[in-house]
């Protein structure tokens, strides 16, 4: 059986391409090669893993890359020379996002997005209950608390705030605390996050943009940082 691929329900920056793909990944994970790693990991983790793979290897096709995404001992994946990405799961869910590196992938036509330093995509089921309590608690500042309070616009905050670690972390190279980036603006799909401390010197800016979509009870939130010009 063949898994089947479709676009992401998010718009994705200017100069990226994205995939997701939705089903059983039993059916298609004999012919893997699982990392040493994941060899004894429980079968939930064993078809994440596979699941994200399976996005990251289509979503590369489409930005037209054969390559495949390795996994570095700190957990965070390890692209092609050149390329940009972030993978998320989430319960028979998995979404990738790709974009080009400067100086990496041949001749630029230096249109936006075709610098991109660091990439992040998170998939966040709808908080609620007590699962909401704890990230209310643990991930947002005092002043997030106020402002996205409720379901919906915690659960944007707290997907935002993955996303952010997730395309940061390639420069950073270290934990980046949830009091680093406090979300300003959640809107019309778009959210404006202010970073802090020694992150935003790392990064190179002290404010970034992303943007979020809904699907069903699925949030989907990404983030691309661009190289500094
Ligand atoms: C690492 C983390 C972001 C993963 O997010 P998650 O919602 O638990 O899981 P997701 O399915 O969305 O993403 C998992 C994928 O993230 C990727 N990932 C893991 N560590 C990563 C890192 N350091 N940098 C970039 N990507 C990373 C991996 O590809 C992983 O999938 P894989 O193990 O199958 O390869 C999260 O577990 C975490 O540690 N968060 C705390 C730090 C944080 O978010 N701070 C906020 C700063 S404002």
């Amino acid at each position: 059986m063949t898994p089947a691929f479709d676009d992401l329900p998010v718009a994705l920056p200017p100069g990226c391409v994205g995939a997701r793909v939705v089903g059983d990944p039993a059916a298609w994970s004999e012919a893997f090669d699982w990392p040493t790693e994941l060899t004894d990991a429980a079968a939930t983790r064993r078809s994440d893993f596979l699941m994200g793979r399976l996005a990251a290897v289509e979503a590369l096709r489409r930005l037209g890359v054969d390559g495949s995404v390795g996994r570095s001992s700190d957990g965070a994946p390890v692209w092609p020379e050149g390329v940009a990405g972030s993978l998320t799961h989430h319960s028979g869910v998995a979404a990738a996002v790709v974009g080009r590196q400067a100086g990496g992938l041949g001749p630029s036509d230096d249109g936006p997005g075709r610098d991109i330093a660091g990439l992040g995509i998170d998939i966040c089921p709808r908080l609620d209950g007590d699962r909401l309590r704890a990230v209310v608690r643990q991930c947002l500042t005092e002043a997030e608390r106020e402002r996205w309070a409720g379901e919906e616009a915690a659960t944007v905050a707290f997907a935002a705030k993955e996303s952010i670690y997730k395309a940061a972390y390639s420069r950073a190279r270290r934990f980046i605390g949830f009091a680093e980036a406090e979300i300003m603006d959640v809107s019309d799909g778009a959210w404006i996050a202010q970073l802090s401390g020694p992150l935003a010197e790392e990064i190179g800016v002290d404010a970034v943009t992303g943007s979020y979509a809904w699907d069903g009870s699925l949030l989907y939130a990404v983030l691309a940082l661009e190289s500094p010009r």
